[in-house]
């Protein structure tokens, strides 16, 4: 098992990705699909979303800037916004800074799973049940270390023996161990992410995110985006 602490492209040698965005992008992804939407669909641009949603009226547009809303879209990337009356059914075209690049740049692997501390005891079933090569992808910030993607790493890293860590790996365990709970609030205290969407009102969006296993549900990529596993 290895970690990506920083963006990378995937390539057909990974036959597991494990997409981590935990605040919010994979954890709102989870919930949407828990929520009942059909598939959330990433997409690299704006414009890409607003061209979706040209061809296909029926689909919601979800996403932030700068941790907002975009105007124009349906839903921000709040997972507290995605209620099951507004999503079920719904095919979601999702664009966010970091975490629906992250998802995109994973395409070459040959299976692409999202994880976030929602779902983490099914991430973890799925790595079990790997037997080639396993690449936990964290998406950062802006191409930048974030500390809460690593924890998750080091959180799904843990429930396996030494011998399959790599050294990236073994880091992530070690800060998830070393980290104090509540989890949520050592993102707060710890985690530059966090304190940015405590600051512009998402402290419950944050509180949520760091909720263990909250859901029994694994996204996994089918044609061009998540679909409930
Ligand atoms: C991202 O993709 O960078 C994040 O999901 C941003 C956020 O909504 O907090």
């Amino acid at each position: 098992i290895k970690v990506n602490f920083l963006p990378a492209e995937l390539s057909r040698e990974v036959d597991l990705a494990v997409v981590v965005d935990v605040l919010r992008a994979t954890s709102t992804i989870v919930t949407a699909l828990h929520a009942g939407a059909s598939r959330v669909v990433p997409v690299e641009t704006v414009e890409e979303a607003f061209a979706m949603k040209q061809r296909e009226p029926w689909v919601l547009l979800a996403g932030e800037s700068g941790g907002h809303m975009i105007p124009g879209f349906d839903l921000g990337n709040s997972p507290l916004d995605f209620k099951e009356k507004l999503v079920r059914g719904r095919e979601i075209v999702m664009k966010t800074t970091n975490g629906t690049s992250a998802a995109l740049h994973s395409k070459g692997a040959r299976k692409i799973v999202a994880a976030s501390f929602l779902n983490l005891a099914r991430v973890i079933e799925e790595i079990k049940k790997e037997s080639g090569s396993v690449v936990i992808q964290c998406a950062g910030s802006g191409g930048a270390f974030s500390m809460e993607d690593v924890l998750l790493a080091g959180a799904a890293a843990s429930a396996f023996e030494d011998r399959l860590l790599d050294d990236a790996s073994r880091a992530a365990v070690f800060l998830f161990r070393s980290a104090k709970l509540p989890l949520d609030q050592f993102l707060i205290d710890n985690c530059d992410h966090a304190k940015k969407l405590f600051s512009i009102g998402y402290f419950e969006d944050v509180v949520f995110c760091a909720k263990i296993n909250m859901y029994d549900l694994l996204p996994v990529w089918r044609e061009n985006g998540f679909v409930r596993g």
